[in-house]
């Protein structure tokens, strides 16, 4: 069903439990759900009763008026904290120096380079970040961002993205981050999907040693649509930039003469956020819409439970995600600086200068709390565990991880060299739709298990159903869904409202149907066993096939592309694509080359083909589709097995195993 099917098979016979270490409880100085049966309480309350868990959670933010209602629920429309008036922002940060704690540290921000006196670190307040998003926030308006304008952001790791986002939820312009890793075009099409008039960039980010050209690509973006007004530089590699007048202005620049302060936009509870692109199994990413109290209530509880963060206990939070994505949009900002915890940034690679640099920054900060994804953990699992082991990781309280299943290889290595066998691993499920954690394991609470999230989180209705909605027997899989809303469910796609019905609440009635199969074992813990749509997670990034054959096929060469998942050791899911050439070309190694070259022009490096086949033909149905089932057995190296009475010529099944890379 799935592409990785046959691994949870082997999976789901895995009977190692791990229970909460005895003594982190008192390690920790509390927990926030201390045991199995308190957490197995509590979910039931808030399931029977969400208005009344999500209301009690809410109270503890600040709010200009309270909500006149917890939740108004259509499907697939939901509303909550209706009535309500909130910032982002103030949340995140004036409610800390409100309350006495601005001289608490906000971000920790470390560069890639390291010099002789070491790598450059910078450490900010929440006083700080008061005085820096409000200067960046005046600057905006002067730079003539209003209320409502959805402000593009295309950074390397540097505590101004921070800055710039807070800065955005400050005067009620929601953001659209896009990853630094994305290509020219994908920055043209979210810009003008999103209708953004104004781009805040870098000069250049620093990855691996290089200078990833992040201000050229918005030049070339922006020469394809002429939306955009107005463009911020940050000056961070001191590469060599065209700054186009007028449009082009620096950071250091437009803070340089505007006030430090700056009120914050009093928000209605349903005003847009953010737009996050994600792919799906069309050619063209979504943007995936966010409003701001539901995410900001939810992003707030889930950071503190999941990872039992307590106020004043010397946390040092590090997520190495990137703020891009939604993790770093959840948990290295919202849900983390709600909680008034540092949150540490690292700008490079987990490899530069040596492949030990994630574990010297660990032992260096001090890292309390470590979340990262499976694909680095296998990463540092080949380089060797020589590398952490000549690290105090000593301070190390709870690990986590997120973006695709984790192999229980790769748990059990996580679990013995990281966490010296006493930090629980919080797997967390979730997606950019979902806002944030949906199913993971609670580390005073919950028994884990190598390779499974384990049980829903408080308040969140998750189950594993057929089409009809029935509940599965145990063991058997089917269609993972939320049956009730939750406060950071998405709200829609921008600008196509058919999209988000047909995606997520046509598949099962009445229900959020997340695009992936599960299966519950007998302790009723859930197994992620892939997604059921042309959507691959290469490296814990989400990409559509579609969009990679789309890429594909944009060059002259290709005729006909089909584009799978492979199982790779060290990113999960690898991309496969089988190609057919027009005549004019030779199927060698060259174009191979151009081929990955043009893919990366088009979407970003990681979008890049692991293998590309060239063939005659591809396998089509009588009807003329694709068979992707037969590619990806041919991509994985399997015997293509099921049913094969629908293939039109079998002898091109044949060819293309016959056929090498
Ligand atoms: O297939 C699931 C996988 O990542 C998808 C969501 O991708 P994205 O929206 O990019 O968000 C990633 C970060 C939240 C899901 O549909 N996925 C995410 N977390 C896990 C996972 N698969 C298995 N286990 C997880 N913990």
């Amino acid at each position: 069903m799935t592409d990785n099917d046959g691994a949870i098979q082997s999976v789901l016979q895995e009977d190692r439990v791990f229970d909460p270490p005895a003594d982190f409880i008192e390690r920790c100085g509390g927990a926030w759900v201390e045991s199995k049966e308190q957490y197995q309480t509590l979910h039931e309350q808030s399931i029977e009763d969400p208005e009344h868990f999500w209301g009690a959670v809410a109270e503890e933010l600040h709010w200009f008026k309270k909500w006149d209602k917890v939740l108004e629920w259509e499907c697939p429309d939901a509303r909550w904290f209706v009535g309500g008036r909130i910032n982002a922002c103030w949340n995140c940060v004036d409610r800390h120096v409100e309350n006495g704690f601005g001289d608490q540290t906000a971000i920790i921000w470390e560069g890639e380079p390291v010099g002789d006196a070491g790598p450059e670190v910078r450490r900010l307040t929440y006083a700080d970040m008061q005085v820096e998003v409000s200067r960046f926030a005046n600057a905006l308006k002067k730079l003539g961002v209003q209320r409502g304008d959805i402000v593009t952001i295309y950074m390397g790791m540097v505590p101004e993205l921070a800055i710039a986002v807070l800065a955005c939820a400050r005067i009620g312009a929601p953001h659209s981050v896009i990853f630094g890793g994305f290509s020219a075009q994908s920055i043209a099409d979210r810009v003008t999907d999103a209708g953004s008039k104004f781009v805040i960039t870098c000069d250049g980010a620093w990855r691996r040693g290089s200078v990833v050209e992040l201000k050229a690509n918005v030049d070339e973006a922006l020469s394809m649509t002429d939306l955009v007004e107005q463009v911020v530089v940050v000056r961070r590699c001191e590469n060599e930039i065209d700054m186009h007048a007028p449009r082009d202005v620096w950071w250091h620049d437009v803070v340089a003469d505007v006030d430090d302060t700056c009120p914050c936009e009093e928000m209605d509870s349903e005003d847009m956020l953010f737009l996050l692109y994600t792919s799906g199994s069309t050619g063209k990413p979504k943007g995936i819409v966010h409003t701001t109290a539901g995410y900001l209530v939810h992003t707030f509880l889930t950071s503190r439970y999941t990872f039992n963060l307590r106020h004043h206990k010397n946390h040092v939070y590090w997520c190495t995600a990137d703020v891009g994505w939604i993790t770093g949009h959840s948990y290295i900002i919202y849900g983390i600086m709600q909680n008034g915890i540092p949150s540490l940034m690292y700008e490079g690679a987990p490899n530069h200068p040596g492949p030990d640099r994630f574990w010297d920054i660990c032992q260096r900060h001090e890292v309390t709390h470590f979340y990262t994804a499976p694909t680095a953990i296998r990463a540092f699992m080949k380089w060797g565990e020589e590398h952490p082991r000549r690290h105090d990781l000593s301070k190390l309280e709870v690990l986590g991880t997120v973006g695709e299943p984790i192999n229980p290889e790769a748990w059990m290595w996580y679990h013995r060299v990281i966490g010296h066998e006493r930090c629980p691993i919080v797997d967390t499920w979730w997606q950019t739709e979902t806002g944030g954690h949906m199913i993971t394991p609670l580390p005073a609470a919950t028994p884990t298990v190598p390779g499974s999230c384990t049980l829903p989180f408080l308040g969140i209705d998750a189950a594993v159903v057929d089409e009809s909605g029935a509940e599965q027997p145990h063991g058997s899989g089917g269609l993972l869904v939320v049956r009730k809303p939750w406060p950071s469910m998405l709200r829609g796609i921008h600008g196509d409202r058919q999209r988000f019905i047909d995606t997520y609440f046509s598949r099962v009635d009445g229900m959020y149907f997340a695009g992936d199969s599960a299966r519950r074992d007998e302790r009723g813990y859930f197994w992620i066993m892939g997604r059921m749509d042309d959507v691959i997670n290469v490296s814990g990034h989400r990409l559509g096939t579609m969009e990679v054959e789309s890429a594909l096929v944009s060059h002259d060469s290709v005729v006909e592309a089909a584009v799978v998942g492979m199982p790779h050791e060290i990113k999960g899911t690898g991309i496969a694509a089988f190609c057919t050439l027009s005549p004019d070309w030779s199927a060698d190694d060259r174009l191979r080359d151009t081929l990955r070259a043009h893919v990366a022009e088009e979407i970003g490096a990681i979008a890049k083909p692991d293998m590309i086949r060239f063939t005659d033909a591809l396998p089509k149905t009588r009807s003329g589709k694709i068979m992707r089932r037969l590619l990806r057995d041919v991509a994985a190296g399997r015997e293509a097995g099921g049913d094969m009475t629908t293939l039109e010529d079998l002898s091109v099944l044949a060819r293309l195993q016959d056929d090498e890379d």
